[in-house]
């Protein structure tokens, strides 16, 4: 990433390159990424429009005596837009007792306004403050899984505005894996709104760096927490049925679930498409998702016959995401790693930035390895099937 930085006077008097983490709290004035024509932040030059902001980077790491925290909680307490480091992905943060601030996470995001927002609290302790009818296997589920990545959707009280909920009467919480955010929402002292911090229908950002392609210039903060450890969202269960219902594959596999409840069921929107006029339980899961610029096809089946299959039908200028194990087969393409073939953790952590990655490049077409369903394979199968549109193909 390049960002260019400007003295009083306008000049501009330093260009510098990002390959990593930030070091530093920089305070962006201009920033330009991928091809350098982009131009997302330019306060400092033209002064209009209401997305000029200057965005923060906080680099958390040297944060020794809490300011960088205290200035990140003050944007939330003020109305700001905050991205937040998760376990699972980045979060686009704000005060989700503050109708207005919310309404400007569905502004940056290009968020459809019928797609309602989770909200994020320090520890379980919280729950009884913004939800009513929590039943008992919710806090067995809390004290299991808590801090961590499961959304439970519960029955909320009438403090959660309606642009939170976007007018249901339930609301998705959840309890992240991430010491830096649970402060800054502590110091904050409200609950925090936020949906995945990317543009609306694009992949997941797993690392500041991302989120700051999607964001520079639309929002007041970015705390970098470093790479997502886990890399796809929270699995979200749905608590107001009885069994309990998946909603949606994440970071804590059914597996998992299965073992505290094994009656759970699962929404079927998690393994095919959605017929004409159907309507999934997280309103969410309807939409385009996860999608990069090229069209993406998915190939299923055992790795090296996908792999060679894939490289049958590749052409020049396409790109696949494929298993380690197969990068030679496919030398002179541009290629991403999805992690060893059956490592569910590895195909997590990388999916999104894969998919993102490829943004960054011209190519016409994205082939896929596409793993199972075993463990956190569900999730990753989901999202690699979702940003396909379903255009799928079984080798097996
Ligand atoms: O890991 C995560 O869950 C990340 C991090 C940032 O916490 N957040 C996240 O939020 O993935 P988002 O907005 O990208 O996805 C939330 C999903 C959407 O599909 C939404 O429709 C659904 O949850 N949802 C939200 N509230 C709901 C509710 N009350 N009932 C059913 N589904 C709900
Ligand atoms: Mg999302």
């Amino acid at each position: 990433m390049v960002v260019l930085f400007f003295n009083s006077n306008g000049e501009l008097y330093s260009i510098k390159y990002f390959e990593k983490s930030y070091r530093n709290i920089w305070e962006l004035k201009i920033a330009f990424y991928g091809d350098i024509s982009t131009i997302f932040s330019v306060k400092y030059l033209s002064g209009n429009g209401a997305k000029n902001l200057n965005t923060k980077v906080y680099h958390v790491a040297k944060d020794k005596k809490g300011y960088i925290l205290k200035s990140a909680a003050q944007i939330i307490q003020n109305g700001g837009l905050l991205a937040i480091p998760t376990e699972t992905v980045y979060g686009l943060g704000a005060n989700a007792l503050d109708g207005k601030a919310v309404l400007g996470i569905f502004e940056a995001k290009g968020r459809p306004q019928d797609n309602p927002l989770l909200i994020h609290i320090p520890d379980a302790s919280w729950l009884e403050r913004y939800c009513e009818d929590i039943p008992p296997l919710a806090y067995k589920l809390a004290e299991i899984f808590w801090p961590g990545p499961l959304t439970m959707i519960l029955k909320s009280k009438a403090c959660i505005p309606k642009e939170t909920t976007c007018g249901l009467k339930t609301v998705g919480v959840r309890c992240p894996d991430n010491e830096v955010t649970a402060e800054i929402i502590r110091m904050a002292g409200v609950p925090v709104a936020a949906p995945s911090a990317n543009r609306s229908g694009h992949p997941s950002c797993t690392t500041a760096e991302a989120v700051f392609e999607d964001f520079a210039g639309k929002i007041a903060g970015i705390v970098d927490g470093g790479a997502c450890q886990v890399g796809v969202e929270s699995t979200i269960l749905d608590m107001t049925v009885a069994p309990p219902k998946l909603l949606r594959p994440g970071g804590l596999s059914l597996e998992d679930i299965r073992k505290v409840v094994p009656e759970v069921e699962t929404d079927e929107s998690i393994y095919r498409q959605l017929r004409e006029g159907e309507k999934p339980k997280a309103p969410g899961m309807k939409y385009r998702h996860y999608a990069p610029k090229a069209p993406v096809t998915a190939v299923f089946g055992e790795g090296r016959k996908s792999a060679d299959y894939i490289k049958a039908q590749i052409k020049n200028g396409e790109g696949v995401i494929c298993y380690e194990e197969y990068l030679d087969v496919f030398d002179g393409y541009e290629s991403r790693s999805l992690g060893k073939e059956g490592a569910p953790r590895e195909h997590a952590q990388r999916v999104f930035e894969a998919l993102r990655s490829f943004d960054r490049t011209d190519v016409t077409h994205i082939w896929t390895q596409c793993p199972g369903e075993e463990g956190l394979d569900l999730a990753v199968s989901n999202r690699i099937k979702k940003a396909a549109g379903f255009h799928m193909i079984n080798v097996e």
